[in-house]
């Protein structure tokens, strides 16, 4: 390459007319009008038009007439001034463009399988398998620059704040996350077998131990779970831990940290407190436990006033519970919504309007006057609007109530895109039941500590058991979990014999952090906050895969190098595996 690049392709302007500037770049587009060349030359900094004239200059334009999109190439030519009326005001560039006096092609492309367009978008597998045309887009750039200014700005806050990131290992013991893991085999160790951490829960409540005091790490965590939208088997986590801490001094931290990333990225300045709302109250107003406070449209709990009446499905269920949504539908839109809860798993949804005579619907002939009225008056219902409800097992309202909560915020245009709304999760319980294969399970993970107040109930009704946990939620999505960690050995052995850990199986699993214990652990807490999940949200997206440059699909697949992919022979021999592979049937 004998030109030097001056400038970058986003940078020129009107107070550079006249001078001389070396640009590099990507052809994006290439149009002849009347004889004159015009070329849009992209760099991850914008692009610049630039010119061949052949008045100017014969050889140039005729290798420019040569020039293919996406082909790579350097220009030295002097700035001037677009003509009156081409100005491009949508372009920064947009006021000047530049007259090549000499090119050169550094690399020539061939014709790209996709669009580099932000209006135009490949279906999925294209883009991840061309990856680095897709990420050519402005879009995408965009997107790696946002998450570079969420990572920097993260460091920033953190620095400041006397933590120390330290990394810990890609190779460990298993880290018990509740999703499976992803395993290595040993060479040198034949038949043993490494895991890759799912976060590095163990090591950085160790890092406490060594007297570390506040540790922080962009940690790689990887679990071999179904993917969603928000998931990836590989995911990136701000991981935070404190010594001497309790509970609200570690929200306290976390929340400046997101107050700090979201000035300095977004130039939002957030004042007012997260605000603070109990699993329990997430669970009755928002039917999930992670709300989006965007919009109000809270679940109303009508069990009770339904008790008695005649209709057999609401009489059956252990819960019923209702939205009102505070506006008139017609009955096309009504039966729509009902498609809507059938589809995403409902047995039906029974409906009511609330009229001037009381309430209306097939189904109201089975209420009596005084369950119509409790029912007015629990769900605060107006003239004219509609009660929606569903009736079944508490589990299945909610998880029904919650996503049609959010189709009606979509529906009626109550979201708005441009609003963060951050709220804690408090108060959840240190359990959960795993009804599937009847056992308890934590809700976090097994090195929370419980409520001081609720250890007289781990023996008896670990259900009553409420953790000191919480979760730091965004929109509807969770952005981030952690909890005050146990680290009294008497009370851990009862935790882990709640979950049907024995001591001997206890010590196999993560002795190691035990062992640890006993040598000086100062109380200490901590939090795993997603990062991907964070800088989606900030870009605008719920889709993990949008921020992350090389993302998995659906199948954990990645397009672009083929993985996973089958190993050597030779590679297995070394590692003393032989494959013996057993159909799913
Ligand atoms: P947890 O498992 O809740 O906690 O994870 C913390 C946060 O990480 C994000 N996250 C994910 N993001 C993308 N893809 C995934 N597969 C994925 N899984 C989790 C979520 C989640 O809230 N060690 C504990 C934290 C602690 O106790 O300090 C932990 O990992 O935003
Ligand atoms: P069915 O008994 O299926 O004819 O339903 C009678 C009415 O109850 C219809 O309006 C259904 O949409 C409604 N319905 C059925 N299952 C439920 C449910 N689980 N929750 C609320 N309404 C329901």
């Amino acid at each position: 390459m004998n030109l030097k690049r001056t400038n970058t392709c986003g940078e020129l302007s009107k107070k550079d007319v006249k001078k001389y500037a070396v640009l590099c770049g990507w052809v994006a587009s290439s149009r002849d009008h009347g004889g004159i060349i015009f070329i849009d030359l992209r760099d991850r900094y914008g692009l610049t038009q630039i010119i061949f004239d052949p008045k100017h200059d014969k050889k140039n334009h005729k290798e420019a007439e040569q020039l293919r999109r996406e082909d790579v190439i350097a220009v030295k030519g002097k700035v001037r001034a677009r003509g009156k009326g081409l100005e491009n005001p949508k372009l920064k560039t947009g006021e000047i463009e530049v007259l090549v006096d000499e090119l050169e092609v550094l690399n020539k492309a061939e014709t790209p399988p996709l669009e580099i367009e932000d209006r135009i978008e490949a279906n999925e597998d294209m883009r991840l398998k061309y990856r680095y045309l897709d990420l050519r887009r402005p879009k995408m750039q965009k997107n790696l620059l946002m998450r570079h200014n969420a990572a920097m700005a993260a460091r920033e806050y953190l620095n400041k704040n006397s933590f120390l990131e330290i990394e810990t290992p890609i190779l460990v013991r298993a880290t018990p996350e509740g999703a499976r893991d992803y395993v290595v085999p040993s060479r040198v160790n034949p038949g043993k077998f490494y895991a890759l951490p799912q976060s590095p829960q163990l090591y950085k409540q160790i890092l406490m131990v060594s007297g570390c005091d506040r540790y922080y790490q962009f940690a790689r965590c990887l679990r071999d779970e179904d993917l969603r939208q928000d998931r990836q088997p590989e995911h990136t986590q701000i991981d935070v831990e404190m010594s001497f801490v309790n509970a609200d001094d570690v929200m306290e931290m976390v929340e400046g940290l997101y107050k700090h990333m979201m000035k300095r990225v977004l130039g939002i300045n957030i004042k007012e407190k997260f605000p603070k709302i109990s699993h329990k109250e997430a669970m009755d107003k928002y039917g999930c436990d992670k709300p989006d406070l965007r919009f109000g449209l809270e679940l109303a709990d009508v069990t009770d006033a339904v008790k008695g009446c005649d209709f057999n499905v609401f009489n059956k269920s252990e819960k019923v519970k209702c939205i009102n949504p505070e506006d008139k539908f017609s009955r096309n839109e009504i039966d729509s919504l009902i498609d809507f809860a059938i589809s995403i798993g409902s047995k039906g949804m029974a409906w009511m309007r609330v009229t001037e005579k009381g309430l209306e619907s097939n189904i109201v002939k089975f209420f009596s006057k005084d369950a119509q009225k409790k029912l007015i008056e629990k769900t605060k219902a107006k003239k004219g609007s509609i009660l929606f409800f569903i009736a079944d097992k508490e589990k299945v309202v909610n998880e029904i109530l919650s996503k049609l909560r959010v189709e009606l915020g979509k529906r009626l245009k109550l979201i708005d895109g441009k609003d963060f709304k951050f709220c804690w999760v408090v108060d959840f319980p240190m359990f959960e039941r795993d009804e599937d294969e009847n056992v308890w399970k934590p809700s976090h993970h097994i090195f929370t500590a419980p409520k001081k107040d609720y250890l007289q109930f781990l023996d008896k009704d670990p259900s009553k058991v409420y953790a000191d946990l919480y979760d730091l939620c965004l929109n509807g999505v969770e952005l981030g979990s952690g909890s005050i960690r146990e680290t009294d050995a008497k009370i851990q052995e009862k935790l882990m014999k709640v979950i049907g850990l024995d001591h001997e199986q206890a010590q196999k699993k993560f002795g190691f952090l035990m062992d640890a214990f006993k040598y000086g652990t100062p109380p200490h807490g901590g939090m795993g906050l997603g990062f991907d999940r964070i800088v989606a949200l900030m870009c605008g997206y719920n889709d993990i895969r949008e921020v992350i440059a090389f993302p998995k699909n659906k199948d954990a697949e990645c397009p672009m190098d083929g993985s996973p992919s089958d190993v050597e022979e030779k590679q297995l021999k070394e590692l003393n595996i032989k494959l013996d592979l057993v159909k799913k049937g």
